[in-house]
């Protein structure tokens, strides 16, 4: 990440590669206006152009980049990232986008840190390396010197950080992160920060938490769940998290096509959402409890899988009659959302790449909040819109209960036998584990992996989608905003 300063430096005395300088469609251009015109720059929304600076600036190069009159944090962090990106060989850049206060400053710089990311653990190609990066970016405001910029400044870093190894984590190969090792590298991020526990396949059977075992048991690498505590003194609320870690989905013995496959190693990006945020929110001493729970398997057929047909037992005492072993992600969650209901915190969330009907109704970028409590998921969605998140309430019909308690066998069904619905059947099904707690349900099977080209601050591949809004989730319930 390079690193981000604030200087009260004007754009056209700031020393930097290249001067990123934001014109707002309202802005007078001055003697740039005939130049910007003829380049094709028409201020619409993300656009950025490049040209020698000429002596107008100290910067060598100005990357222009359009803003609207009124920009938004999520305009700014967006416009911050497109800058920065278009800045190509630049190893300095200062941003001028006129932030016009603190919370602008740091939509500005995580912009920066979130759009310079790239993931290049497993390049070999020197020429590769080579290729320049912006290792620092100035942030040009006059409240370069207030306590509460400099404090805006580190919340960025802390979150940014947070985003990028969720990044990290998603963008490993599968095979280099199965249950042992990602808890492993989970456990290496958290540090001291917070407190780490772990259970291997035997503590899991001792804990009757039969659907994440059911779920691994095909799997030569058996399933684990880690627990990450943070319980600050002052806390003033308990939030709890849980998230699903399929370190791969190859469906099991239903198994997935070979081109659904591709990109199975995602599935654990509501873990590792849930685990870089617990450790954000620890980073940034917020005044609140949070436990996180990552339920971590391989969903893989073997002699040892689960079967269609078999009745799993899970943590909460149900008995879950087994459809389709590639919807995993529920039995995994379910026993995760049992312990987390058991200790009776005030809210839960839980955040997984659960379904692909998610994505049928929603695209590609947008989450799915559903859950068992209107308000608190009103306020998820407030604070996703706050985080420049794109989410969307989708309903827990009342069609699926009846649905979910229709096994001929046990207590539950899996699936629902009909091809509609699938998100809200699988929510529906998660909710069964929660009790009376508040509990919210982000289904983040589009957003979490960009299979397309890069846009704005998001990369391709792992996304870190939904760190950002657990942050500030947390911040909302500690009343620390
Ligand atoms: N991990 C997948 C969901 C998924 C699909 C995430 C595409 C991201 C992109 C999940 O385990 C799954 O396979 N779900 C099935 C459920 C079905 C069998 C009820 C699905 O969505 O098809
Ligand atoms: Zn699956
Ligand atoms: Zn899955």
């Amino acid at each position: 990440m390079p690193t981000v300063t604030l200087s009260t430096s004007k754009p056209t005395t700031a020393r930097a590669d290249v001067l990123v300088l934001g014109i707002r469609n309202d802005d007078d251009k001055g003697e740039l206006a005939e130049a910007l015109d003829l380049m094709g720059f028409s201020g619409e929304k993300g656009q950025t152009v490049r040209f020698p600076s000429g002596g107008l600036a100290k910067a060598p190069v100005v990357v222009a980049v359009a803003l609207p009159a009124e920009p938004t944090a999520e305009d700014l962090r967006r416009a911050a990232a497109n800058g920065v990106r278009a800045a190509k060989n630049a190893t300095s850049v200062a941003v001028a986008l006129h932030p016009a206060g603190v919370d602008e400053v740091e939509a500005i710089a995580e912009g920066i840190e979130l759009g310079t990311y790239r993931y290049e653990a497993y390049k070999t190609k020197k020429n590769d390396k080579k290729a320049r990066e912006v290792t620092s970016a100035a942030i040009l405001t006059p409240f370069a010197r207030q306590g509460t910029a400099t404090r805006a400044l580190e919340r960025a870093a802390t979150v940014a950080a947070a985003v990028n190894a969720a990044r990290d984590w998603v963008n490993t190969p599968p095979g280099d992160k199965r249950p042992a090792d990602l808890v492993e590298a989970f456990t290496q991020h958290a540090g001291t920060d917070v407190k780490v526990t772990v259970w291997d396949e035997k503590r899991l059977a001792k804990e009757r938490c039969g659907g994440i075992l059911g779920v691994g048991q095909g799997s030569d690498s058996p399933p684990r769940l880690l627990t990450l505590s943070y319980e600050p003194e002052d806390a003033v609320s308990h939030l709890a998290l849980v998230g699903k870690g399929i370190t791969f989905d190859s469906g099991g013995l239903s198994i997935k096509p070979g081109a659904s496959m591709q990109t199975m190693k995602l599935d654990m990006a509501g873990a590792a959402a849930v685990v870089a945020a617990t450790v954000a929110i620890a980073r940034l001493g917020l005044p609140i409890k949070v436990t996180a729970y990552a339920c971590v398997a391989e969903n893989m057929p073997s002699g040892r899988a689960t079967r269609p047909g078999d009745v799993l037992r899970m943590r909460s005492g149900a008995t879950v009659e087994v459809h389709n072993t590639d919807a995993e992600g529920r039995l995994v969650l379910a026993d995760g959302l049992s312990l987390a209901a058991e200790t009776s915190p005030d809210h839960i969330v839980d955040v997984a790449t659960l379904t692909g009907a998610c994505m049928v109704a929603l695209g590609q970028h947008t989450t799915g909040i559903l859950g068992n409590d209107e308000e608190f998921s009103e306020t998820v969605l407030a604070v996703s819109r706050d985080a420049g998140e794109s989410m969307w309430r989708l309903p827990i019909t009342e069609e699926m209960k009846g649905v979910v308690t229709s096994s001929s066998i046990g207590d539950l069904r899996q699936h629902n036998p009909k091809p509609y619905g699938g998100t809200l059947f699988a929510a529906a099904f998660l909710r069964e584990f929660v009790g009376d707690v508040p509990w919210a349900h982000l289904d983040i099977a589009g957003p979490s992996f960009n299979e397309g080209s890069a846009f704005d601050y998001t990369p391709v591949g792992g996304t870190g989608t939904g760190v950002r809004t657990l942050v500030r989730l947390a911040t909302e319930l500690a009343g620390a905003r």
